[in-house]
């Protein structure tokens, strides 16, 4: 009778005791502790269960009833701090974590035009200004195209300078100029005059260096119709690089060769990178060649379709990394095709 009373009271202060601590505990981790002292397997609690059949017969009814009494009141305790606890810490990280729509929103990143299509665009549109209009034309090109019409028969010493990738279809090549695209317009538009540009990348079996790619843009200008003068090429040539360039650039026209242009001739502009007095870029000469124009040679015109006693024209074929490089001081042209995220970032 006296143990029966003692377990009744131990009971009532077990749940005494566990309630008490259970109002202290303010934390997940806390609550896990609680739950190890008052529920576990050897809680106090758990041990009274383990008594039961040692006591009197006719106690055990009534203690077992009061011992589950306790524990489902535990239990439920427990579970009231849990959700007790879980809404504090929500509130908390609410109060903590509060969203400041004053703050200045993230920008995404964003991707941007490559160095080479930003003075290409500018290209297209100074001399868009000046009257010249967009022509498309193949990069993958034929012999006949790429050399042969263009006055450069087989054999032809000057098809060292423009060598190449070949495939493997006879006579199917990569076009090493812009030239070709010459051919294609003047075949479609014959005997109507023309003043277009054409742009596109061209390749060529080269020695890289500073300022020497193996593929890169070019950019012809094409200008065919009745008296078109060596002045007219002059004067588009100077206009276009003062409106590129602004008016204080140095720019010379020096006499050169090319198959399909008579007179031929090269621009060069003094180069920035070094101020004329020689660096890599220009290798050592303080100029940078930017261009290579002349008058339409009469066999290119007549292959073209036009009566050279009745036609005249000029061309020249512009190289804009080299514009680019002279624009912004880049004295590398291995950079442009180099995928450097550090590079291209900067323009
Ligand atoms: C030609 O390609 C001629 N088709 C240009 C031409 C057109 C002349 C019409 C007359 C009439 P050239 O190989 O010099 O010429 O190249 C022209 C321009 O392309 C050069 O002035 C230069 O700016 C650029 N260029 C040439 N080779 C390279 C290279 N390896 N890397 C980068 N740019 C180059």
């Amino acid at each position: 009778m006296q143990e029966k009373k003692d377990l009744i009271l131990s009971l009532q202060q077990i749940q005494e005791t566990a309630l008490a601590a259970l109002q202290k505990v303010n934390d997940p981790e806390e609550l896990e502790n609680w739950k190890n002292t008052f529920l576990s397997r050897s809680s106090e609690i758990m041990q009274i269960f383990k008594k039961i059949p040692h006591v009197e017969q006719e106690v055990r009814p009534r203690l077992g009833q009061n011992a589950n009494i306790v524990k489902t009141e535990l239990e439920r305790q427990f579970e009231v701090a849990k959700e007790r606890i879980q809404q504090a810490a929500l509130a908390n990280s609410i109060a903590r974590e509060k969203l400041d729509v004053t703050l200045p929103g993230r920008r995404p990143e964003r991707g941007k035009l490559h160095v080479a299509t930003q003075t290409l665009q500018e290209i297209y549109r100074i001399l868009a200004e000046m009257g010249f209009q967009v022509y498309r034309s193949r990069e993958v090109e034929s012999d006949e195209y790429n050399f042969e019409l263009l006055n450069i028969p087989a054999h032809h010493p000057a098809r060292d300078l423009w060598d190449t990738f070949y495939t493997k279809k006879e006579g199917v090549i990569l076009r090493t100029h812009t030239s070709p695209g010459q051919m294609h317009a003047m075949r479609e538009y014959a005997p109507d005059p023309v003043r277009i540009i054409l742009p596109g990348m061209v390749y060529r079996y080269e020695q890289m260096d500073a300022s020497h790619e193996i593929q890169f843009n070019q950019i012809e200008l094409l200008a065919i119709g009745k008296n078109i003068t060596f002045g007219n090429l002059r004067g588009t040539l100077e206009e276009f690089v003062k409106r590129m360039f602004g008016t204080g650039v140095e720019t010379r026209l020096r006499p050169s060769y090319f198959p399909f242009t008579e007179p031929s001739a090269e621009m060069d502009m003094k180069c920035i990178a070094c101020h004329g007095k020689g660096c890599t870029v220009c290798s050592g000469s303080g100029w940078l060649e930017i261009l290579g124009c002349g008058m339409v040679h009469p066999v290119v015109l007549k292959n073209g379709g036009y009566d050279p006693e009745k036609f005249s024209g000029f061309a020249a074929g512009l190289g804009p990394e080299r514009i680019s490089m002279l624009r912004y001081g880049i004295n590398d042209i291995r950079n442009f095709w180099a995928n450097d995220i550090r590079f291209l970032n900067q323009f």
